[in-house]
C-alpha cells in the first residue's frame, strides 16, 4: 500500500520523507493556497523534495484551458500528476493527456459512476473523497469497495487513491480492502504511530534499565 501525504506544506512532507514511509503527495488549490506563497515556489520545492508521484491541479475548468496548465505543469519533472476534476470537460481533457502519455489523477469523483467515466477516458488515478461523503452521512469508503471491485472486472490500469482522509481509521479501512494508496494529512500519520501502551512500554522498560544498573 502506497502513502501520500495531502498537502503542499514543505516541513511536513520533509518530516514524512525522513521516516521513510512517503510514497507521493497530492496537493489541491486550497492546499496551495493556505501556504501563501506563489504556486510555482511551492511546486519546485516539493518536487525536490519528493522523488513519487506529485498531483498538482488545473485551475481552468474547459478542456482546452485544463491542456495547456497540464502540459506546463508536467514540463516540471516526471513524477508530475495532473490533477483533473470529474467534469465532461475533465473527461476530454484526461483523454487527450493519457494519449500523450501524460499521467492524470482525476479528482472530486463521489461515484462509481464517475470513476467507471474517468477509467475508461485512461486516467492513471482515481480519487473517491470518503471524508467529505462521510460529512453527508454517506458511506464513503463502499465507494471506494465498488471502485476497486469495476477495476478488476474490467483490468482498467489505474490506481485508487483514497482521498479526502480524516482520521486512522480510515487508512485502515483502505488496507483492509485492498486500496492502492491513501492520501492524508500529515496529522493523520502522526496518530498512526501513537498508542498510549507503546509509551507505557517504553517507560516502563527504561526504569526497569535503569534500576538494574542502580
Ligand atoms: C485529494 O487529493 C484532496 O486533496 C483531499 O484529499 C481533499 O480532502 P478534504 O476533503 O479534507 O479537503
Amino acid at each position: 500500500m502506497k502513502f501520500f501525504l495531502d498537502t503542499a506544506n514543505i516541513e511536513k512532507i520533509k518530516e514524512a520523507a525522513s521516516w521513510g514511509i512517503l510514497d507521493g503527495v497530492t496537493t489541491n488549490p486550497t492546499l496551495v493556497a493556505r501556504e501563501g506563497k506563489d504556486f510555482d515556489t511551492v511546486v519546485r520545492e516539493i518536487l525536490k523534495i519528493v522523488e513519487g508521484p506529485v498531483s498538482l491541479e488545473v485551475i481552468s475548468t474547459d478542456w482546452k484551458g485544463m491542456v495547456e496548465e497540464a502540459e506546463k505543469l508536467a514540463s516540471y519533472g516526471d513524477n508530475v500528476v495532473i490533477k483533473i476534476p470529474m467534469t465532461i470537460d475533465g473527461l476530454k481533457a484526461t483523454k487527450i493527456l493519457s494519449s500523450k502519455g501524460i499521467m492524470v489523477n482525476t479528482t472530486l469523483i463521489f461515484s462509481p459512476a464517475q470513476a467507471l467515466l474517468a477509467a475508461k477516458a485512461g486516467t492513471a488515478y482515481l480519487s473517491p473523497f470518503i471524508g467529505r461523503l462521510d460529512d453527508i452521512s454517506s458511506y464513503g469508503m463502499r465507494l471506494v469497495e465498488d471502485i476497486i471491485q469495476i477495476i478488476d472486472n474490467y483490468g482498467f490500469e489505474c490506481e485508487v487513491i483514497v482521498a479526502s482522509v480524516r482520521h486512522p481509521m480510515h487508512v485502515l479501512e483502505a488496507a483492509l480492502i485492498g486500496a492502492d494508496i491513501v492520501t492524508m494529512p500529515f496529522e493523520v500519520l502522526q496518530k498512526m504511530i501513537k498508542h498510549p501502551l507503546t509509551d507505557i512500554g517504553l517507560e516502563r522498560f527504561l526504569k526497569d534499565w535503569e534500576k538494574m544498573k542502580g
